[in-house]
Order: C-alpha cells, then sequence, then structure tokens
C-alpha cells in the first residue's frame, strides 16, 4: 500500500482520487485535517475498503512510526504541508513546522522503517518528496525556465521551508541512501482547490459579485498545471523515477495573473453569465501587492518527458473549463469550505479592500 500524507488537501485528495480510480493498491491517508483538509474532497471512497484515514500530525515521530509498523507500506507520497504564499506572511511559523520539521520526522522514520526491511522490500521502497517551483525563486522577463540545476533562490517564509525540506530529502538520500524521488511543481488549479488560491478564488468571488482582487499590477507570471496532470507525473515518478533524483513538472503554460483572471471571466460568461450580460471582468479590482512578490515562474518540464515519457494531457482551456463547471456544479462544497475561519482570513488578508 502506499502511504500519503496531506490527502485531505487539494492536491493529495485528487491524487487518492485518480490512484484508486486506476489500482486496487490501498491507500492510507495521514492528515491533520489543518483549515485545507477537507474530508469532504474523499466522500466518493467512504465504505471502500482500499482507503484509510489516519488523523495526526505529520510531526508526531511516535504516530507515524506506529503507521508505518502497522500498515507496511512500499512507499510513502509526502503532500502535507503549510502550502498558501499570503499565510506564511502572516504567520511563517507553522510553515517551519509542518514543512521542516514535518518532513524531518517523516524522513527519520521512514529510515528506521527501511532498515528493518528485508533487501528486496528495501530496494523497492520509494520516499516521494512534493515541492515546488518556487524554491527557485523569481526569474526575469528574459530567463530561461528553471530547469532541475536552477539554484535555490526561495523568497517567501512558505518557498524557504519547502527549500529546506527539500534539502533534508536529498541529504537524506545522500548520506542514509533512502531512496528519495522529489517533483517541483508548478501552480495546480483544478476540483477541490481551497477558495483562497487564486483561481478557485476568482470563480467563488465572480459567482458572488465580489470584486476579483488582483494584488499589484497583475502582470505576475505563473505556469499554470491541471491538478490530474500533476497527480499523473507523480505516479509516473513512483512507477519509474530514479532514487536521488528530482524531475520539474510544468504545464508549459506561462501566463500573467491578468490574463487568468480574464480566462476566468470569459468561462463564466459562457457558463454561468451575470444576470445583466456584462461580463465578470467588470469585477476586477486592483488591490495592495504582496511583501517580496515573484514576479515570474517558468518550468522546463524536458526532463521529465524524456526520461519518464510524462506530458501534460490538458490545455489551459480545456482543464479551465473542467474546473470552473466543477466548481458550478459543486456550490455546496463552496459553501461549505467558506467556514468561519475562512472568512476571517479574507478579512485579515484583503481588509476593506473585499
Ligand atoms: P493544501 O494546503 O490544499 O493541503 C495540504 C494538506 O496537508 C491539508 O489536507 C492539511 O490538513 C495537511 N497538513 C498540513 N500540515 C500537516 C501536518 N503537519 N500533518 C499532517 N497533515 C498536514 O495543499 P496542496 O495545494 O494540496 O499542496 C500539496 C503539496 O503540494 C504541498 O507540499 C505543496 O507545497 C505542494 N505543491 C503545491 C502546488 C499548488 O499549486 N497547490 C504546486 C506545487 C507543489
Ligand atoms: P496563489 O494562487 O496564491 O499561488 P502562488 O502564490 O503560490 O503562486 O497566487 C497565484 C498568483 O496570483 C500570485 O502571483 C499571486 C496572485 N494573486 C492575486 O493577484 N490575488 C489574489 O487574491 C491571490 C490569492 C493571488
Amino acid at each position: 500500500m502506499l502511504l500519503v500524507t496531506g490527502g485531505a488537501g487539494f492536491i493529495g485528495a485528487n491524487f487518492i482520487l485518480d490512484w484508486l480510480a486506476r489500482s486496487d493498491e490501498p491507500v492510507l491517508n495521514l492528515d491533520k485535517l489543518t483549515y485545507a483538509g477537507n474530508l469532504e474532497n474523499l466522500a466518493a471512497l467512504e465504505g471502500d475498503a482500499r482507503y484509510l484515514f489516519a488523523r495526526g500530525d505529520v510531526c508526531d515521530r511516535a504516530l507515524v512510526d506506529r503507521l508505518l509498523a502497522e500498515h507496511q507500506p512500499r512507499a510513502i507520497v509526502h503532500f502535507a504541508a503549510e502550502s498558501h504564499v499570503d499565510r506564511s506572511i502572516h504567520g511563517p511559523a507553522e510553515f517551519l513546522k509542518s514543512n521542516v520539521e514535518g518532513t524531518f520526522t517523516l524522513l527519520e522514520a521512514a529510515r528506521a522503517y527501511c532498515a528493518g526491511l528485508p533487501e528486496e522490500r528495501r530496494a523497492a521502497f520509494r520516499f516521494h518528496h512534493v515541492s515546488t517551483d518556487e524554491v527557485y525563486g523569481a526569474l526575469k522577463p528574459e530567463d530561461a525556465p528553471f530547469t532541475e540545476a536552477a539554484p535555490y533562490a526561495p523568497n517567501s517564509p512558505y518557498s524557504a521551508s519547502k527549500a529546506a525540506s527539500d534539502h533534508l530529502a536529498r541529504a537524506w538520500f545522500k548520506t542514509y541512501g533512502l531512496p528519495v524521488t522529489v517533483s517541483h511543481c508548478s501552480n495546480n488549479y483544478g476540483p477541490f482547490h481551497f477558495p483562497e488560491k487564486l483561481i478557485p478564488l476568482l470563480i467563488v468571488h465572480a459567482l458572488a459579485g465580489k470584486p476579483l482582487p488582483i494584488y499589484g499590477d497583475g502582470a505576475q507570471i505563473r505556469d499554470w498545471l491541471y491538478v490530474g496532470d500533476h497527480c499523473a507525473a507523480i505516479r509516473r515518478i513512483l512507477e519509474a523515477g530514479i532514487p536521488g533524483e528530482t524531475y520539474n513538472v510544468g504545464g508549459w503554460n506561462e501566463m500573467d495573473n491578468l490574463s487568468v483572471t480574464r480566462e476566468v471571466c470569459a468561462w463564466l460568461d459562457r457558463l454561468s453569465p451575470r444576470a445583466d450580460g456584462v461580463s465578470y471582468a467588470r469585477q476586477i479590482t486592483h488591490v495592495a501587492d504582496r511583501p517580496g512578490h515573484d514576479r515570474r515562474y517558468a518550468i522546463d518540464a524536458r526532463k521529465i518527458a524524456r526520461d519518464l515519457g510524462w506530458r501534460p494531457e490538458e490545455t489551459f482551456a480545456s482543464g479551465l473549463e473542467k474546473t470552473t463547471r466543477w466548481y458550478l456544479e459543486h456550490a455546496q462544497w463552496v459553501k461549505n469550505a467558506q467556514s468561519g475561519a475562512y472568512r476571517a482570513w479574507v478579512e485579515k488578508q484583503y481588509g476593506k479592500a473585499l
């Protein structure tokens, strides 16, 4: 079986659902259920004997040891992390705890577990660490996209904490021979994305008639990848990735935030037009910029294409249409995700602007 951490979050939940749609290999999901963890994401697996859930913290060594001993996974897929840059600016401590100490705890537990495995199972074991392109820092307009050899230059508390966890993963491979693989993915979007991140926030705010907050001039560039393509890349790395290797995963789809916003508005205009017939783009509002805001990320995903044969299947248009339809069809999920705690966050982040 697989031990997946953070499986109640956006990408982890998509990964588990996709995995069990393709395989009968069971999954144990270890998740602390922070504000970002939502068991509703996995409601389709209720009663499915192939899916197990353990509520807990990846920093809890005794718990991780017990789960490894009891369930004997053949791999760990480590998603659990605090993941929102803006929250890391307001309160970095949780990021250090979950992202750095949490990864350290898992690596140590995996090392001890592996040492006790018979040779054949030890050789087959994998620890896949899910990282981000943000560890490489910001690119200038003329710079080439990030390859796996790009230097680390994290600029936010979030990316610094992810960079630290990457260094631990690397060291545990080099020093202890733990069979670690690492992936650096660009911005994901798709179903179950918590509406504090750009694309779901835009959809939810547009439909609620609220302003669409664009930080600064909106010319910041990200590479966008449909979440199902990211999950496919991780499956492929688990299958054929080489221990000690890192893989950059991206959509070959660089876009500035204003263009992304206009695309989201265009899909909503088609699928659920405003009563007055005016485009949702009318709701675009420029707000204060994010401190230390990275201007551009871009991923060179040639290595994973060449070595593992992975390429994204969705275009931005096809992925965004699916995503927009999903949010339109899941109004209750959105309502439930927007708890009191979420509303308090929106007030803290955007103040009176919204
Ligand atoms: P998310 O915030 O939606 O979900 C994170 C999940 O981890 C939640 O279910 C949460 O409860 C859980 N969690 C947090 N701290 C925990 C802890 N200490 N112990 C156990 N569980 C804990 O995040 P996401 O967007 O799904 O991202 C998943 C991973 O992918 C992260 O490691 C992130 O850095 C990485 N990543 C995300 C993106 C993106 O665009 N979202 C891109 C590249 C990489
Ligand atoms: P986000 O979804 O938070 O991902 P990340 O910061 O990890 O790239 O933000 C994506 C881009 O959108 C980023 O440049 C910040 C910008 N942004 C806004 O302009 N307004 C918003 O309300 C949010 C949440 C993000």
